[in-house]
């Protein structure tokens, strides 16, 4: 006689979904409660690219956390801490593992150190280069966005949704300022200019993970920006696309952990704002300017 059916997503019992969530808020409300109290300020690449022992702190939270429930999981964390360094991933490499937790401890560091009460902390999990579940957490706002691949994405415990603009038009986009000034933030300024006549209006929030989060509510029509990492966008691709709309690269082709340059929509959307990138050459997959 078989056994009660396990739950999907599930090992010893212990749901994945459930761990990356009570994780996120754990870790959220460590980092609100140090908002405008950090005490260590570093550069990373240059003063446009920030880190406190916040960032730091909530990472190796969130991964001695994840380590008691799934101690045989790969973590691949953007500031690369509380683990051993033979243990460090790069997006290639988290590609092939089986089970890799992708995680932001701060995403909006930049707005934290500032006191601009917009960041989140991302998490999501990879089988085998394929998201299966993605958990975006404001803190400020105690909002929590969550998808399980198949199973729909949630805000608030609500089914969320993509927007139902049809044109870019009537859209209001996201995207970002990129840290790197030689290469995708005057390319991503192009994009920018290209569009914003082109659309409703465009934001930036300053957090990517909580832009695709509120593209997967129906807040925000399409986000794109070039220059991001896995950890910044693999919990929200998943978010969108459970919530019915699309994720790609900016040249169209299907969003990978690898994926740098991305674009993301409600899908009724999608193909004019890569066409209009593609128009402005603001996609980053063009050869720089000067070369050959
Ligand atoms: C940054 C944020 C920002 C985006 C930058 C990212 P961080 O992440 O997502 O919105 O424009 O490109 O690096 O550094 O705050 O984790
Ligand atoms: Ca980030
Ligand atoms: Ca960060």
């Amino acid at each position: 006689m078989s056994g009660p059916t396990k739950p999907l997503y599930t090992v010893s019992g212990k749901s994945f979904t459930a761990v990356a969530i009570s994780t996120a808020a754990k870790a959220g409300e460590w980092i609100q409660t140090r908002l405008g109290q950090f005490s260590k300020l570093e550069m990373k690449s240059s003063s446009r690219d920030l880190v406190t022992e916040v960032d730091k702190g909530a990472e190796t939270m969130i991964r001695n956390l994840i380590r008691t429930h799934f101690p045989q999981h790969a973590f691949l964390g953007e500031e690369g801490v509380g683990g051993d360094e033979e243990d460090l991933l790069t997006p290639e490499r988290a590609e092939q593992a089986e089970y890799v937790w992708i995680v932001d401890p701060v995403d909006g560091t930049t707005n934290f150190v500032h006191g601009l009460p917009f960041f989140s902390v991302s998490i999501a999990l990879a089988h085998r280069g394929e998201v299966i579940v993605g958990v975006v957490y404001d803190p400020v706002r105690d909002e929590l966005f969550v998808a399980e691949k198949g199973k729909g994405a949630y805000v608030r415990g609500k089914r969320a949704r993509v927007s139902e603009e049809a044109t870019l038009a009537d859209s209001l986009l996201a995207t970002g300022f990129p840290a790197d000034t030689d290469r995708n933030l005057p390319i991503n300024l192009l994009g920018i200019r290209h569009l914003a006549t082109r659309s409703r209006n465009i934001r930036t929030i300053g957090s990517a993970a909580l832009h695709l989060a509120y593209v997967s509510a129906g807040r925000l029509s399409g986000f794109w920006e070039l220059g991001l990492n896995a950890w910044d966008v693999a919990a929200g691709a998943l978010l969108v696309q459970e919530a019915g709309g699309r994720v790609t690269d900016t040249a169209g082709r299907p969003y990978r952990l690898t994926t740098r340059h991305i674009a993301a929509s409600n899908g009724a959307i999608h193909d004019e704002l890569v066409s209009e990138l593609r128009a402005a050459n603001a996609t980053g997959y063009e050869p720089p300017s000067g070369g050959q």
